[in-house]
């Protein structure tokens, strides 16, 4: 068999967007029977979540979505550069902080790109929903991930 593809997700802190979306691609491929071709993680650009659970909302976004996660928050290393072969970021900060550490890399093979470049209702950017009080910010990143991710698994596997 060949090797698993492999996907990265990145936000600022990998506590909000990159677990939701690490959960909603290992979620749909799960259903499309596709994780054998898969592999997902996630991480951070910034360190000061390391080593904690994803923010309860996120968890509680994810549950009602029938997803379960139980990762921790860790932060992007150069070596991911070289391991994954697409690294996605949530916004254009993501991808400036993303694309000068590969730029430091020469064996980088990952591309880089925003996970929401693949969206068919073209809403690029997946904002942080960390300083939202409500549910709405997290269910809005979380709809933004799954189409996303579904248009991602449809034009490459
Ligand atoms: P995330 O959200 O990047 O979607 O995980 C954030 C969570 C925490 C912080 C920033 C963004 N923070 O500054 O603590």
């Amino acid at each position: 068999m060949s090797e698993k593809k492999k996907v990265l997700m990145v936000c600022l802190g990998n506590i909000c967007r990159s677990p939701i979306a690490e959960g909603v691609f290992q979620h749909i491929t799960k259903e499309k029977g596709l994780s054998s071709q898969w592999m997902v993680d996630s991480a951070a650009v910034a360190g000061y979540h390391i080593g904690k659970s994803p923010d309860h909302r996120a968890l509680l976004t994810m549950k009602n979505q029938g997803i379960s996660y139980n990762n921790k928050a860790r932060q992007v290393s150069q070596k991911d550069f070289e391991t994954f072969d697409f690294i996605f970021g949530m916004d254009e900060e993501n991808i400036s902080d993303l694309k000068g550490m590969a730029n430091q890399n020469p064996n980088c093979k990952a591309t880089i790109g925003l996970l929401g470049d693949y969206d068919p209702e073209g809403e690029r950017i997946i904002r942080d929903p960390y300083y939202d009080s409500g549910a709405e910010g997290f269910k809005k990143c979380y709809q933004q991930c799954l189409r996303s991710c579904t248009a991602f698994l449809e034009q490459h596997s």
